[in-house]
């Protein structure tokens, strides 16, 4: 059965019936398989996509659910989101398995809370299994991805215009007083 779904800004268009959970429909119909497998049972957060920006566990969301709805998965973020930019940093997977979904889980977080607390992170993040403990490391990440993104930008100054030959030429004449090679008329 035909359904048209919203993932990642794009209008989707997939042969599924409508118990299907989302997760499969992103893995093995959308080939978007940065969202994991992990319990199936809502238990672990491998799974986490935002539904209209909300964290949610697609391995227990039927596609019937999701009719008109924005679903975003973690390439929906490009790569050069601010946690990802963090967990870069910071060095934060181990295994990698669970961190699509612990990112997601964080970027629902600082869309809702730009400087969480401590407990802030454990309230948001508490669904999100990690085999590996890299809980600390994703703490940190997370504080450091919202400093980062509060930071203001400061402007680079302009470059300075790289001088011509000829300018390097007359400035060196002027301080020497010698005959540049311009005016020499060695430079055409
Ligand atoms: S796979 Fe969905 S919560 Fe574990
Ligand atoms: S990094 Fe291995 S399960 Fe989290």
């Amino acid at each position: 059965m035909a359904a048209s779904l919203d993932v990642n800004g794009k209008a989707m268009s997939v042969e599924a019936d409508p118990d299907t959970p989302l997760l499969w429909v992103l893995r093995d119909e959308l080939g978007l398989t940065g969202t994991k497998f992990g319990c199936g049972l809502a238990q672990c957060g491998a799974c986490t996509v935002h539904v209209n920006g909300d964290p949610v566990r697609s391995c227990v969301t039927p596609i019937a659910a999701l009719s008109g709805a924005k679903i975003t998965t973690i390439e929906g973020l490009g790569g050069a989101h601010p946690l990802q930019q963090a967990w870069v940093r910071l060095d934060v997977p181990q295994c990698g398995y669970c961190q699509s979904g612990q990112i997601m889980s964080a970027a629902a977080l600082l869309e809702a809370n730009k400087k969480p607390t401590d407990d802030d992170i454990d309230a948001a993040m508490g669904g999100n299994i990690c085999r590996c403990g890299a809980y600390q490391r994703i703490r940190a990440a997370i504080k450091d991805a919202a400093s980062s993104a509060a930071a203001p930008v400061v402007a680079a100054p302009p470059a300075a215009k790289p001088a011509a030959e000829a300018d390097i030429d007359e400035a060196i004449s002027a301080a020497s007083g010698a005959t540049s090679r311009v005016q020499r008329g060695e430079v055409r």
